[in-house]
């Protein structure tokens, strides 16, 4: 089924010819969860795929449709779905059992691996996700500065707790969202990315900020993206005033290069929150840093130093199976060119996706760095050029925006009916799977989309 092929046919009535399955999974699934939804990112109207398989770059819906797969596993599956050597790895660590109650080998390796791959890496903490993580190097930098203070950028994601449910799409003044304690609001003071001056000023105001955590690469993997010279004026200003520099690399660790951002523009933050790709694609995450910070876990070091230790439990800390996944996933990473692979397909994906645009004379543009595709939908319809779009200048203007308006919906609605599934951002991650005949699928769906889209009237 494809938009181009049914001239007569909307993307919506296309899609749901397309999804009996899918349509009939949301209802059972409605009288179970509040809007059929396990994450809020899987929102989709009128309803979301369901899912039976995926191999390497691809997917399969419970009516047989095919995709190419850019979801990615929320971003884990650099190596794509079902990689032999993870697959395997799972299945041994599995046949051994999956909890000991006790330390083993496993945990050992993959730590081994993180610390020789992230630079910031001195010392590891597991936790079972990229939200533990960075709930982890909130309290480790408050317990070390003495300080209560955290600085949040506007558009950031660090997960759903309470420290940093503010500010992602909404509640930019910092004013607490429902169901979070004033006072832990009280604490994050909202920054915009980028801003200097702005920056500069809060540091000015606030003599006990005890953190700054960020996504290095820019909200929502670049999305909205941080300029270079921005990170290294944030490491100079932390560390004159004592702050704990926190990046978190849940999304981009091991994937903008095996070491993540840090590793490739020679920025060491103080500490590092990784999830996603870390545990393989399997249920993980870990906070790493400096020692110093870290022996506020340690039960030798508090009891010499008598001093009050940070607590940390978690029943699946470096589970077996996600160690297995992870060690698998790291091994690879650090000693193939996996990720310059999915890097360059990235350039090369947004090169022709913004030819699409420009051929059809749309002023939109598909941006983005390393793997990462972001498609702008110029909700204010300004004079851009799709292959010079400049998206830094652009953050002030994306970070106020809804999310779930109209038009992203529409774009991946238009690529789903023509094969591809990107998230509703609508944004995507690419695998180092991906390859030249995923790249021509991606591209005809692209411009498919585009041509249902102008004939439905919702692109002049
Ligand atoms: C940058 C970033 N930080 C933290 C998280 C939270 O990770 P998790 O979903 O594993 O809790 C995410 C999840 O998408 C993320 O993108």
């Amino acid at each position: 089924m494809s938009a181009t092929t049914l001239p007569n046919t909307t993307l919506l009535e296309a899609y749901q010819a397309m999804t009996p399955g899918s349509a009939r999974l949301t209802e059972k699934a409605r009288g179970l969860f509040p809007s059929g939804l396990t994450h809020d990112s899987r929102h989709f109207d009128p309803y979301p795929l369901y899912i039976t398989h995926g191999q390497g770059p691809v997917k399969w819906d419970v009516d047989g449709n095919r995709y190419v797969d850019y979801f990615g596993g929320h971003g884990s599956l650099i190596l794509g779905h079902h990689h032999p050597a993870v697959t395997a790895a799972v299945h041994a660590a599995y046949d051994r059992g999956t909890h000991f109650g006790a330390g083993h080998e496993a945990e050992i390796r993959w730590a081994e691996l993180i610390t020789a791959m992230i630079p910031s890496a001195e010392r590891v903490r597991f936790t079972n996700s990229g939200t533990e993580a960075t709930l982890m190097a909130l309290r480790l930098a408050r317990a070390y500065t003495g300080r209560q203070k955290i600085v949040h950028f506007r558009g950031h994601f660090h997960g759903w707790h309470d420290h940093v449910s503010s500010g992602y799409s909404n509640h930019f003044d910092g004013s607490p969202t429902v169901g979070v304690l004033t006072g832990i609001a009280d604490n994050v003071l909202m920054a915009d990315p980028n801003d200097v001056a702005g920056i500069d000023r809060l540091f000015s105001d606030h003599k006990d900020i005890a953190a700054v955590i960020l996504e290095p690469t820019g909200a929502s993997f670049g999305k909205m993206p941080i300029e270079t010279s921005f990170l290294r004026h944030l490491r100079d200003l932390t560390k004159q005033a004592g702050t704990i520099l926190i990046f978190d690399e849940v999304v981009t660790g091991f994937r903008v290069s095996p070491g993540g951002l840090q590793k490739v523009i020679g920025v060491t933050p103080d500490m590092t929150t990784l999830a996603k790709i870390l545990s393989g694609g399997l249920p993980g995450g870990a906070v790493v840093g400096r020692k110093d910070i870290f022996d506020l876990l340690d039960f030798q070091v508090m009891k010499a130093q008598g001093k009050e230790k940070v607590g940390h439990q978690g029943t699946f800390n470096a589970n077996p199976v996600s160690a297995a996944a992870g060690i698998a996933t790291l091994e690879i990473l650090s000693t193939t060119d996996a990720c310059e692979k999915a890097n360059a397909y990235g350039a090369a994906l947004r090169a022709k996706m913004n030819e699409v645009l420009e051929d059809e004379h749309v002023k939109w543009a598909v941006h983005g760095s390393y793997s990462g595709m972001h498609i702008f939908t110029n909700p204010d319809g300004e004079d851009i050029v799709p292959s010079r779009f400049d998206a830094v200048s652009f953050v002030p203007r994306m970070i106020n925006k809804p999310r779930h308006d109209g038009m992203p919906v529409k774009v991946r609605m238009g690529l789903l009916v023509n094969g591809v599934d990107v998230n509703t951002g609508p944004s995507g991650t690419i695998s180092a799977t991906h390859g030249e005949e995923e790249m021509g699928l991606t591209v005809d769906a692209f411009q498919a989309t585009i041509r249902a889209l102008k004939r439905e009237g919702a692109i002049g």
